[in-house]
């Protein structure tokens, strides 16, 4: 059976409804890093005392929350691209992490949700991680946000005064003054690399073009972010113009760091307190919305870009259920969770939340991801998709208005997000129930599992499958010589035909990955660690 599903629903797309002036909806997109399906306490039915996320939890109740819902990538930025454009990585170009000195970034022909629904009269803003690309034309004012705010890449790819806690380890920023004598070798200055020990350069806070802040205050950036967000929407108050407001949020990527007032706020130690305080600024978003009279016409999203960076064995709170044996044997599971196409690795929290629209209370099992995002409000905001080219996103309207459950048939591609081979690569196939991993093991960032071990890399020309729906902590893979396993491999096989071909036909984009030391933001070149003062 073709999971036809997938993408023709996309080509089948019609414009439902045009609505106009105010009376068309508000979104909202909250989106977390490195959150596991396992910290959102609506996931465990908790108790609000016991919970470190008593807003979002109060968003879930009221609206409906999802439990088989999917990152399109297992790493950061490609997991953006990907919600941002409705198109996996394979067809976007960022297939890897966009670095911070890149002269490039998301591709300028490839088209995001903000730019639509700005050419459509949206007032945009954006807070928190970008992570697609500084330079010029590729900083986020110039890919649809009207405003930004934030810490464009991750806190591990650069220092602050305070460093923050957790892995890697970090020093303090550099005082030096860059001085005549060439300091290259040290490993504090001027390395170009992302997320790989960049100890030396401080880490920036843009305000649209302009870094305010250099090294920012790790510990207070969240304050800043909820500051930020409640004065956009305050300024939205008076407007008859609709909004887009994208918050991606810097926790819960390590090192992390938060305000004093959350200190022991948790029963889970310094991650639950961090946790808290992303969930606390939720609340500072939900009660500013409703201070301003527009909750009823705010569309709500929460979910997150990838799983977890270490799972369980290191911090109580970060807990995803989906580790198994497998996992530990092929090595990518075992303590990590993002960058493996394991399920720890894209399955996240997730929710939506609109009063009046989307009845309270639901749960649902439909097989998602965060793709559909971008045709569903484009959908709801009546405006149409980016001509020319196609989509891996569907419009899921009817599974949050008209109680449909989409799941078999449904086709997902984990992208190659770490392994060995080519990042973007789909080498994981979900159809249904049934899930095909043809590569394991990792060797991009080899992580061992919870007791040490590391898993070889690994091809499979005859899949792992698991049951997904009776397996979530694939553990046991199906008998390679049962009905069960041929009938799901030759589903998945379709599936992949199927999706080759549909990229074979689609016109696709290929990033530039050049870096460049004058692209990487600097807020005092004088400076070895750029910073804003001395
Ligand atoms: C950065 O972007 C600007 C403006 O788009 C461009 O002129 C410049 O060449 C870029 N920098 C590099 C190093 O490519
Ligand atoms: C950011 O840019 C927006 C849109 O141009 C402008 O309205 C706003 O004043 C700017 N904010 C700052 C702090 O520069
Ligand atoms: C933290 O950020 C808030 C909001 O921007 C600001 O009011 C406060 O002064 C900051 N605190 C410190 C210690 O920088
Ligand atoms: C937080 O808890 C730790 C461990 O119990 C304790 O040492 C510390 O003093 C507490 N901090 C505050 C601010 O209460
Ligand atoms: C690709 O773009 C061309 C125009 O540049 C357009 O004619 C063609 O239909 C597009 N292909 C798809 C699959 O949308
Ligand atoms: C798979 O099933 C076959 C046929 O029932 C059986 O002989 C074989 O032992 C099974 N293999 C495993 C690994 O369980
Ligand atoms: C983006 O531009 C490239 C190079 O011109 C082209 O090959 C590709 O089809 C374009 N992609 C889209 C989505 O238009």
């Amino acid at each position: 059976m073709l999971p036809t599903s997938t993408l023709t629903a996309v080509t089948l797309f019609t414009v439902v409804s045009v609505v106009t002036g105010d009376e068309r909806p508000n979104f909202i997109i909250l989106f977390a890093d490195d959150m596991a399906w396992g910290d959102l306490g609506a996931n465990w039915n908790l108790p609000k005392t016991a919970s470190d996320t008593p807003n979002l939890d109060e968003l879930s109740e009221g609206g409906m929350r999802f439990t088989d819902f999917h990152a399109a990538a297992s790493i950061c930025s490609p997991s953006r691209a990907s919600l941002l454009t409705g198109r996996l990585g394979i067809r976007n170009g960022i297939t890897q992490l966009v670095p911070s000195a890149a002269v490039g970034g998301l591709p300028l022909n490839e088209t995001t949700f903000a730019e639509v629904l700005h050419d459509a009269g949206y007032s945009t803003a954006m807070i928190g991680k970008w992570h697609l690309g500084n330079n010029g034309s590729f900083h986020p004012i110039n890919r649809g946000f009207d405003y930004y705010f934030g810490l464009p890449f991750s806190p591990d790819s650069g220092c602050t005064d305070v460093p923050g806690r957790d892995i890697p380890s970090r020093n303090p920023c550099p005082k030096d003054l860059r001085s005549s004598t060439p300091l290259s070798g040290r490993s504090d200055y001027d390395s170009f690399e992302d997320c790989t020990g960049n100890s030396g350069y401080a880490l920036p806070l843009y305000e649209n073009y302009t870094v305010v802040e250099q090294p920012l205050d790790l510990w207070n950036l969240s304050a800043s972010y909820a500051e930020k967000t409640v004065n956009f929407l305050k300024q939205t108050q008076n407007s008859d113009k609709p909004f887009l407001m994208y918050v991606a949020f810097t926790h819960m990527h390590v090192p992390l760091g938060h305000g004093s007032k959350f200190t022991n706020m948790s029963v889970n130690g310094f991650f639950g307190d961090t946790l808290r305080e992303m969930d606390n600024i939720v609340g500072d978003i939900m009660s500013t919305l409703r201070a301003i009279g527009k909750e009823d016409n705010t569309m709500v999203w929460f979910t997150s870009d990838n799983g977890p960076w270490v799972i369980k064995c290191q911090y109580a709170g970060s807990q995803g259920p989906y580790i198994g044996k497998w996992q530990e044997i092929y090595g990518g599971g075992g303590s990590t969770g993002k960058l493996t196409p394991w399920e720890a690795g894209h399955r996240e929290p997730a929710l939506v939340y609109w009063p009046g629209r989307i009845k309270p209370g639901q749960v649902s099992d439909s097989l998602l991801s965060a793709m559909d995002i971008f045709p569903t409000i484009a959908t709801i905001a009546g405006v149409a998709m980016p001509a020319n080219r196609k989509f891996d996103g569907i419009d899921i309207t009817e599974v949050l208005f008209g109680g449909k459950r989409i799941y078999d048939g449904r086709a997902l591609f984990h992208p190659n997000s770490a392994s060995s081979g080519t990042m973007g690569d789909l080498n994981t196939v979900r159809v249904g129930r049934y899930k095909a991993l043809y590569l394991t093991g990792q060797d991009f960032a080899p992580a061992a599992a919870c007791g040490g071990k590391t898993g070889p890399v690994q091809w499979h020309s005859l899949p792992l499958i698991f049951n997904i729906d009776t397996d979530p902590a694939e553990s046991s893979p199906l008998n390679q010589t049962s009905a069960e396993y041929k009938a799901a491999l030759g589903n998945i096989q379709n599936a992949l035909i199927f999706i080759m071909d549909d990229i074979a036909n689609d016109n696709t984009t290929i990033a530039n990955w050049n870096t460049e030391p004058s692209c990487k933001p600097c807020c005092n070149p004088n400076h070895v660690a750029c910073r804003c003062k001395d």
